[in-house]
Formats: C-alpha cells, structure tokens, sequence
C-alpha cells in the first residue's frame, strides 16, 4: 500500500457513499489567530460544523488535508513522532450520525483496506458525571461485528474531541486500532498503551454538544460528525511497518539522504536519529515554504517554527557528514517531486522553497561560526578558573542565543582540556522550556476559533482593502496572502512600487466611504468558473465544478471566499492604514484596523 493508493481508495469510498470531495486548506489559517498551522481536516470546517452556516458543497464532504502539529517537536527522531503530516476526513454537517459513521468504518476498514476484522479493537466514551456513556457507539460497533471484548470504554482524557478548556462543539470520540499481534505489556494493557501493540489508525468524532462559557455541555440540535485519518500510520500498519519512517514517501527521501551522507538508514541508531530528523523537518519545511500561503523564515509565528526546523536539519546533516547545505535543495526537490500530484502548489512555489532553504542554510552556518568566536572569546576566562568544567548556565546562553548545540561546546571544550556541566545545561534547558510552554500554550492548543465579531468585521475589510486598490491603482491587485487576527488584518499583493501617500489616502477614504453608505453583504453558491465568470475576484484554484460561495458588497466588491462576513457595512467602525511595506521582491504588504 502506497500514500497515493490509500488517498485515492479513502475519497473514492467516500464519495460513493454521496460525498462531495472539497480542496484542502492552506496550512496557514488565514483567518484564525488561535492556531499557527491547520493541525486537523476540520479545522478549516469549523464554522460549518457549527452549523452558523451551510457549506456551498452540501453536508456529506471528504478530503485530504495537510496538517503540522508541533507539540511533539522535540520527540522527532524516535521512528514514530512526525511534525507534518496527511490526514484523510469525511464530515456530516448535521446528515448521518454515529450510527452510520461507525458502519462506514467498518466497511471501509474491513472491506475496502481488507483488513482482518479479529485484529479491529475499538474504544468508546465511558461517561463521567457531565456526559453519559457512549452506549450507542458500543452497541453500533457490536451490531457490526466486533464482540465486547474488544470494545473498550475509556475517560475523556482518551476519548473526546473538542476545544480544550474553551467553548464550542465538541463530543465524545470513537478510536480504531489494529492489534499488531505483539504480547501485552501488562496485564493493563489496552488500546491506546503505549507499548506499540495497539496501533491507532482512524477517529470517528461525535459532535453532539456545545459547550458553553459557563461549562455547561447542551446538545446540539444538528450533530455533526468529523473523522480523521493519518495517511502515514495508516500506510506503515497497512504494508507492514513498524515505522512512519518505512513506508514509500520516507522511503525515497531517506534513499536520497543515504546517497549524500555516504551513510545508510538502519545501521546505527545514533545516525539513524539524525536521519529522521532530517527527512521529517525538511519535508515539513517544504509544505510551509511551499504552501499557497507560504511563510518565509523569521523569528516570529510560523516563521520561527520554519527556521528551527531548518537549522535542526543542517545540524544534524553535519553531524552524518554532510557538510554543504546544498542537501537541502536537493531533498526538497526529492519531496517535490513526491507530492506535486496531490499538492500542485509544491510546484508553483518551487523557486520560493530553493530560495529560502539556501538562505536560511547558510545563515545557519554563518551563527555557528559566530558561536565558536563566542566560545573562544570565552575561553581565556574559563581556563583561568580551577575548576576545568564549563558552567551550565554558560553553555546554555551560546545554544540559546547561538543555536549553538551543546554537543559541539562539549567537543570544543575537550579539545581545550576542560568538561561541560551537562546537568546545568539541562536544568536550564529545562527551566527555558517550561517557559517558553506557557507562553506559547495558548497558540498550539489547536482547537476552534472564537469568530469574535471584531475577526469577521476585519475579514470584510480585506475585501473593501482589496477592490479599494484595484480601484486606486487602476490594475488588478492579486492576493497573495492575508492574516487576521483580532486587532488587525494584513494584507499582501503584487505591485512594484511602494504606494504614495496619496494612493493610501485615497483607498483609506474609499474604504469608509463604502462603511458609510451601509452596503448589504450578500452569499451566492455557484461553480468557480461562473463565479470567474460573473466577475468575482477568485484567487485561489478549486477543483474544476467545485461549489464555491461569492460574498458581493452592494456595487463595490464581488469575491470568492469561505467566509464569515458581516452582513451589512454600517456597523464595521473606521477603517484606517498603520503600515504599507515591502513583504518581498514585488510585494507590498499592508496592515490596517478597524477603530
Ligand atoms: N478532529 C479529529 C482529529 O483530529 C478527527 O478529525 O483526530
């Protein structure tokens, strides 16, 4: 079984089962500032899944959507942990529920991917004192051929979805697993243990209630449901694997990082670590760098994810020898080439990748070289002491402030006869990390977004922004990209020259003048290529005679877009410009807010 085989087998199923198969989404939520990358196949489906309104596609939808989940990131290198990844869904926007839902799993995972029904263990919600137990899910389960004994009831901690700690759908969930045929590690053992035995591969999520602000779980009047699949477990499980790290994709990367490392995979554990880290964090860096939205290196958001991974790579490529960051260039071609059928945007954004991947390579370099400057600029002092060994805290300041690793300033350190109090390190390390957890919990909790009504108010803006400037400088503007977050929204476009302070002036006023006149915001669904047709701004690919929705403002602005909007201007506030800038060559960049 191959990535392409199990893509094409789960949507074909689906769509034979009346789903309409949709575009996945930018890895980048354009409009969410609660996440920094789409982490699940309903992320992008939120405001249908709470049924503030329909979807133009209908209410049975599949798909395959890119995903990153940084959580783990430090895990990556163990044969199991991914930060990329493929996940296959389908959803019922309030048609079928669990019943159904359970009954194509079954069917798909037995009949369609054949596997052997005596190895399918299931668990189910057990209930607490807010929700009851699951026994519908059970009994659906068993009435499709899996006995008792391997239906598994479980606490909310394994077996629920939804927004942790906020508000919103959320409901009790339905994990599949595969028994890899291994002895139990206990007699405790069970789906979801950690000793590899059960291989989780599928969830069915049961969005049932509501939670409210007051902690209060209502039943929705239209449940939905949401599944989701990992291409790449769902693959290694299928051909037989014991690792993500083994099935084709990985395969052919890894093939290539053998070929310029002179190493080979599988050999020796150490430089097997590096191998994967390696074949893991370009590969999710060329899905950033190549997404429709794509993100250059920085240190802020998206952009500081980017780089870390970038340079974890060139690291560990100099640890297993290869010492040009030209290796860079070459796997990212080697992924390229792999996913371009399924993600043509790969292709389009190619030159972007190279570009960025050389650059951020050789700065990367350039901060070890200033790391070892640092280090022997240091050194005078530290063979002045007694006490021959390295403080902590000190090697900690040149990883922290040098990405210099401490592998290297205990290397540097022998050569001149002293040690390294790695225990220091480490309790720094640690203290930092805890840190830098809390501060950053918030954006990578994933989970659904608070359409605050400040967000939708901005959102609307963007369109305003956008048929404003097409209007000023006489040209068609194309959308290159566009973030909102509560305060501002950001909007980048083609065009050579910075704009005058007349121009600004003149879409400033433009914008309020159409907030003024108190436009009615109004929704059509139609093909894109009607929609391309009647005039609508669509910049963004669709499958050929996908359903798309087109938000027209009164006279003013007509766009293809998943929306929300407000439905009428009156309300929005000021408009006002607080930055035009250059984004990169040919690209102005411009941030204004509502006040
Ligand atoms: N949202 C669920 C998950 O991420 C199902 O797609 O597992």
């Amino acid at each position: 079984m191959t990535s392409n085989e199990l893509r094409k087998k789960y949507i074909e199923f689906f769509v034979k089962k009346g789903h309409k198969q949709i575009s996945g989404a930018s890895l980048i939520p354009e409009n969410d500032p609660t996440v920094l990358f789409t982490t699940a196949g309903m992320h992008p489906l939120v405001p249908y899944l709470m049924g503030a309104q329909e979807h133009p596609m209908g209410r049975r939808l599949t798909d395959y959507q890119k995903c990153i989940r940084t959580g783990d990131i430090d895990s990556v290198g163990d044969p199991h942990h991914l930060t990329f990844f493929e996940m296959l869904g389908n959803w019922s926007l309030g048609d079928y529920f669990k019943k159904e839902m359970i009954a194509y799993s079954y069917e798909f995972l037995t009949k369609e991917l054949g596997i052997d029904p005596s190895k399918l263990s299931v668990t189910v919600f057990e209930g607490d004192s807010e929700v009851e137990r699951d026994n519908e899910a059970a009994a659906a389960w068993e009435s499709n051929g899996i006995p008792k004994e391997r239906i598994f009831f479980m606490s909310r901690e394994d077996n629920w979805w939804g927004p942790a700690g906020s508000t919103g759908p959320c409901g009790p969930d339905s994990e599949m697993f595969i028994d890899t045929g291994r002895p139990k590690c206990s007699d405790d053992c069970k789906p979801g243990c950690s000793c590899g035995k059960y291989f989780e591969i599928w969830n069915d999520v049961f969005m049932q209630y509501n939670k409210t602000a007051d902690g209060k779980f209502e039943k929705l009047s239209r449940p939905c449901i949401d599944t989701g699949m990992g291409i790449e477990r769902t693959v290694a499980i299928l051909s037989g694997k014991k690792s993500v790290y083994e099935i084709d994709t990985f395969t052919t990367i890894i093939k290539k990082i053998n070929e310029l490392s002179g190493k080979t995979y599988g050999e020796d554990e150490k430089t097997d670590i590096s191998i994967r880290i390696i074949a893991d964090h370009v590969r999710t860096s060329v899905f950033i760098l190549g997404d429709q939205n794509g993100i250059a290196p920085s240190n802020i958001g998206q952009g500081y994810i980017l780089r870390r991974l970038i340079r974890r790579a060139v690291r560990h490529a100099k640890k297993i020898g290869i010492e040009n960051v030209c290796f860079l260039n070459e796997i990212a071609n080697v992924v390229i080439e792999l996913y371009k059928e399924p993600y043509p945007e790969l292709e389009q954004n190619k030159d972007f990748v190279f570009k960025n991947l050389e650059e951020e390579g050789n700065k990367f370099l350039e901060t070890l070289v200033k790391g070892e400057k640092e280090f022997e600029k240091l050194l005078p002092n530290l063979l002045k002491g007694n006490s021959k060994t390295i403080p902590g805290r000190i090697a900690f300041k040149l990883y922290d402030t040098y990405e210099f690793p401490l592998e290297l300033t205990v290397e540097l350190a022998r050569e001149n006869g002293l040690s390294v109090d790695e225990n220091g390190f480490n309790e720094a390390f640690k203290k930092h990390q805890e840190t830098s957890r809390t501060a950053t919990a918030g954006v990578f909790k994933g989970g659904l977004m608070d359409h605050s009504e400040k967000t939708t108010a901005l959102h609307t803006a963007t369109h305003l922004l956008h048929a404003a400037l097409a209007k000023v400088l006489k040209t068609s503007v194309k959308q290159l990209g566009s973030n909102i977050t509560a305060e501002r929204l950001r909007f980048d476009f083609n065009h050579d020259a910075p704009l005058t302070p007349d121009e600004l002036k003149q879409v400033e006023d433009m914008v309020n003048e159409q907030i003024k006149r108190d436009l009615p915001v109004t929704i059509d669904v139609m093909t894109l290529e009607k929609a391309k047709q009647s005039g609508a701004i669509a910049d963004f690919e669709a499958k050929y005679g996908e359903e798309v929705k087109v938000y027209t403002i009164g006279d003013f602005s007509k766009e293809v877009c998943g929306g929300p909007h407000v439905t009428h201007l009156g309300d929005m506030g000021h408009f006002k410009i607080v930055k035009e800038q250059s984004s990169s060559r040919g690209v102005r960049r411009i941030k204004a807010i509502l006040e």
